[in-house]
């Protein structure tokens, strides 16, 4: 009787003690897994609406692969249009530590290209990859470079140009002298202009300076104003537009923002779909792919963006058919 009481007790402790080894089994927190934070070096070249779209579009693209948070530090640097900034921010970005490095906007790149050869560089909306001597190949970059190419759909820009301003004859085209990216733009854009039966006369400014006077000049001589994908005339296209307010002649730029500013139409390609690529294309080097080994990723197609405001301020009708293509239409 007291053997089976004291065989009773022992049972209920063992019970108790393995329930409680058990538990606390259960609540011991988990080995801690390393997680290596991804470093990313940005350099992005100026500020202007579609360079500052296109970096959110990277943060986008990279949380949608798992880098966000205490996942990712982004080392960012902008350098404001400023080349000697350029050159000094790409060596620092180097000298960081970072996993990678990313350049916003050709100048951008460039200063990167040059401050490494082993670290692996993405190119974040560069016009022209080649015409810049970033990449040999752009289906097999070969060396530390690849990235995402927004080319510009210059033929279906004279094509818009044609059906919304008929009488246009004579274009000029606004640019950077000192963008690479400018000019190739420039000569796409000239070919299927003079195919199209237009003339097209070119005005390259060195900087920012010159953007008042050389409109003014213009608007003596075109009809109509074209500006490509270029930082210059974007981060200073304010001026563009009230150098051209007494003139009042209809501009074509390349980018929405630019249509938004003042600018009458364009076709183009979208800077937040252009970023988020990127941000993808980032993450996938980060989990070991190799930029010579990635094919760079041309956005070659665009959508209509209208002005109708002020296509009715100038007087001109856009043709029902237009607005019903178009990807946005700003009223
Ligand atoms: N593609 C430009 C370059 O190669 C950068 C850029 C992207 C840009 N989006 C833009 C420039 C919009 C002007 C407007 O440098």
């Amino acid at each position: 009787m007291k053997n089976k009481r004291l065989i009773g007790i022992i049972a209920g402790l063992v019970v108790l003690v393995v329930a409680s080894l058990i538990y606390s089994s259960m609540n011991k927190p988990a080995a801690k897994v390393e997680q290596k934070v991804a470093k990313v070096g940005v350099l992005q070249f100026v500020s202007h609406p579609s360079l500052d779209l296109i970096y959110q579009g990277i943060q986008d693209g990279l949380a949608e692969e798992g880098y966000k948070g205490d996942q990712v530090k982004i080392d960012f640097m902008n350098s404001e249009g400023d080349q000697s900034k350029v050159a000094t921010m790409s060596k620092q970005l180097v000298a960081n530590g970072n996993d990678l490095v990313v350049g916003i906007a050709t100048p951008a790149a460039q200063g990167l290209a040059s401050a490494t050869k082993d670290l692996p560089v993405i190119m974040a909306a560069i016009t022209d990859p080649i015409g810049a001597n970033l990449v040999k190949d752009l289906k097999k970059p070969g060396g530390n470079i690849t990235g995402v190419s927004d080319h510009n759909p210059a033929e279906q820009q004279v094509e818009l140009i044609k059906t919304l301003t008929p009488n246009v004859k004579t274009i000029g085209a606004l640019y950077s002298s000192s963008e690479d990216n400018s000019k190739t733009q420039v000569e796409e854009f000239k070919a299927y202009a003079e195919k199209a039966g237009l003339t097209v006369e070119t005005f390259a400014v060195p900087s920012t300076n010159e953007i008042a006077s050389t409109v003014n000049v213009m608007t003596s001589k075109v009809d109509a104003i074209w500006v490509p994908i270029d930082n210059t005339i974007a981060s200073a296209f304010p001026t563009v537009v009230s150098s051209n307010q007494t003139a009042k002649k209809p501009i074509y730029p390349s980018a929405t923002a630019m249509v938004e500013a003042g600018g009458l139409a364009s076709v183009v390609v979208d800077q937040h779909d252009l970023g988020v690529a990127t941000g993808k294309m980032i993450a996938k080097v980060l989990k070991g792919e190799k930029p010579a080994d990635t094919p760079v990723n041309v956005f070659s197609t665009g959508k209509s963006v209208i002005n109708k405001k002020l296509a009715r301020e100038l007087g001109i009708t856009i043709p029902e058919t237009v607005l019903k293509e178009a990807g946005q239409v700003i009223e």
